[in-house]
């Protein structure tokens, strides 16, 4: 099975309902998305698929159509990502568990609507955080945004 990650291709002896996450993290090491609810109701897992939200651990390897860009693959801590600059400015992370998903929710939504309404904004990140730090995505998003 191929597979591309962050602009890398693989090729993937795997089952093929084993969830994307569990290619990412024990196959391919990328340990950034993490497991939270493992029902597709979090979003502590997501990872974007041709830049569209998905949910990796309710994702099986063979449903993957397109190429998957993890948080790894966003930036790196030399040169950050946009989104992820804002996120540090607004102090947005507490315990930091589910903010790679939220981080790269927020940029799926970004590439879609570069100036997002509040709604907009309120529809695309149904991501959870036990934190309640909900607020500072929202300011990290309009900040992003700017
Ligand atoms: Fe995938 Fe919760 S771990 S949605």
């Amino acid at each position: 099975m191929e597979l591309t990650v962050n602009g890398k291709g693989h090729s993937l002896q795997l089952e093929p309902d084993m969830p994307l996450l569990w290619v990412l993290r024990d196959e391919l090491g990328l340990t950034g998305t993490k497991y939270g609810c493992g029902i597709g109701r979090c979003g502590a897992c997501t990872v974007s698929m041709d830049g569209a939200p998905v949910r990796s651990c309710s994702l099986p390897l063979s449903a993957v159509t397109g190429a998957v860009t993890t948080i790894e693959g966003l930036g790196t801590t030399e040169a950050l990502h946009p989104v992820q600059r804002a996120w540090i400015d607004a102090q947005v992370a507490q315990c930091g568990y589910c903010q790679s998903g939220q981080i790269v929710a927020a940029v799926c939504l970004l590439q879609e609507y570069p100036e997002p309404t509040p709604a907009q904004v309120d529809a695309a990140m149904t991501n959870l955080c036990r934190c309640g730090t909900y607020e500072r995505v929202r300011m990290a998003i309009t900040r992003a945004a700017d």
